[in-house]
């Protein structure tokens, strides 16, 4: 076993895929290079960056993040078809580490969508995982909604799977439907009963429908996956995905009883948390878990009398670990223009002078009319000013 196997967790983040499909939450080519960006210099092993037969502007994306990326693994989507993994591997062959990951719903329901049956399904599994496995040596297999599909078909098709190629196998909560117990018996009974198991590393990959997909990721790592697929903010489609900065914190907090190792810096979640949610239009709400803006925030007076003695009454991290400043700066209309810039690049906005100036100005005009400027208020002035209409 290599030391990935016993403690190393690999995090995979899917932002610019799963989360960009979040109806609404659109991002720009620029954008998606931005945060690609971020997520490498913070440490993430791989990227999915999209989904390169989606759309010519999803392959433009992938393969310029592909170019670009200098240590994570680039990671693109494609479905159980030649032609989709064929315009994967064009578009993350530029990468120094390219990933490919093929995917087909095992489930009884998902099956029906092709129309295949179980034999059916297994022999379209071998053929696409091995044509993969021609092009690059990097393989992710996923078995869309894996835990309502049959224990006994789910193992034969992981086991055609691995001795077809695949290097990873992910194991998706597609639908958010397991809890934490049966995510972690899942991931045992998978690496008990398939041979071949223990040479391949275990994914999951969970959807936030009941609120556990936190709980269930670090379940099924405890069981035995070493690698988290997940999204900032905890950006997806419908309750999202599970939230990276909720898995890194968790690991990193409570290793006395996980004892796993991420290579990503936490300093740098909190400003690739709001540059995320200023590119998707998708606001943090103010009491999500380690980003929200009340995370770190006292307001009862016996809070705040116990944080002044002593921070560990009421915080189990420092503000700093997630890349907070201590200073909060109350902004009204006496601030001055330093404190707008501050603020903003807080925010993730950078400024040139004349912008500023701009932004300035219209700061100061809401200013007269509202007692206190939140920083939603800031992102909506900056949406205004930036908005080309
Ligand atoms: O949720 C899911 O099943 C997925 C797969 C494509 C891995 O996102
Ligand atoms: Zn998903």
């Amino acid at each position: 076993m290599t030391d990935t196997k016993q403690d190393r967790v690999l995090i995979f983040d899917t932002t610019l895929r799963d989360g960009e499909q979040s109806p609404g939450a659109t991002m720009t080519h620029a954008e998606k290079l931005e945060i690609a960006q971020l997520l490498d210099e913070m440490g993430v092993d791989v990227i999915e960056a999209g989904f390169p037969i989606a759309s010519e502007g999803d392959f433009a994306a992938v393969s310029e993040i592909a170019r670009q990326a200098k240590t994570a693994q680039i990671c693109g989507l494609a479905r159980a078809q030649f032609g989709d993994i064929d315009r994967c591997w064009d578009a993350v062959k530029h990468a120094k580490n390219p990933r490919i990951h093929t995917f087909i719903g095992t489930s009884p329901l998902h099956r029906a969508i092709p129309n295949l049956n179980m034999d059916e399904m297994a022999d379209r599994i071998h053929e696409t995982v091995t044509h993969a496995r021609n092009l690059c040596d990097n393989i992710q297999w996923s078995p869309m909604d894996a835990t309502r599909t049959e224990a006994d078909y789910l193992c034969r098709t992981v086991e055609i799977a691995i001795k077809a190629g695949a290097t990873t196998i992910n194991i998706p909560d597609t639908v958010g439907y397991t809890a934490p117990r049966e995510s972690a018996e899942l991931i045992r009974m998978l690496l008990e009963r398939v041979p071949g198991a223990d040479e391949i590393i275990f994914a999951t990959h969970c959807h936030n429908d009941l609120g556990m997909a936190t709980a269930n990721s670090l379940a099924a790592v405890e069981a035995g996956a070493r690698q988290i697929e997940c999204t900032i903010n905890g950006l997806g489609e419908r309750a999202g995905n599970t939230a990276l900065e909720e898995v890194v914190m968790a690991l990193k907090v409570r290793n006395d009883i996980m004892p796993f190792q991420t290579r990503v810096d936490s300093t740098k979640l909190m400003n690739i948390s709001r540059r995320v949610a200023s590119v998707s239009g998708f606001a943090v709400q103010f009491n999500k878990a380690i980003v929200g803006k009340n995370a770190f925030a006292h307001e009862s007076g016996i809070h705040q009398d116990g944080m002044l003695k002593n921070a560990e009454t009421f915080e189990i991290m420092r503000p700093e670990d997630v890349g907070l400043t201590e200073t909060n700066i109350v902004m009204g209309k006496h601030s001055g223009r330093a404190a707008l810039r501050s603020k903003l690049e807080n925010l993730g906005y950078e400024l040139g002078d004349n912008q500023l100036k701009d932004v300035f100005v219209r700061f100061k005009e809401l200013a007269d009319r509202k007692k206190e400027i939140y920083d939603e208020d800031l992102i909506a002035l900056m949406r205004i000013a930036t908005d080309p209409e």
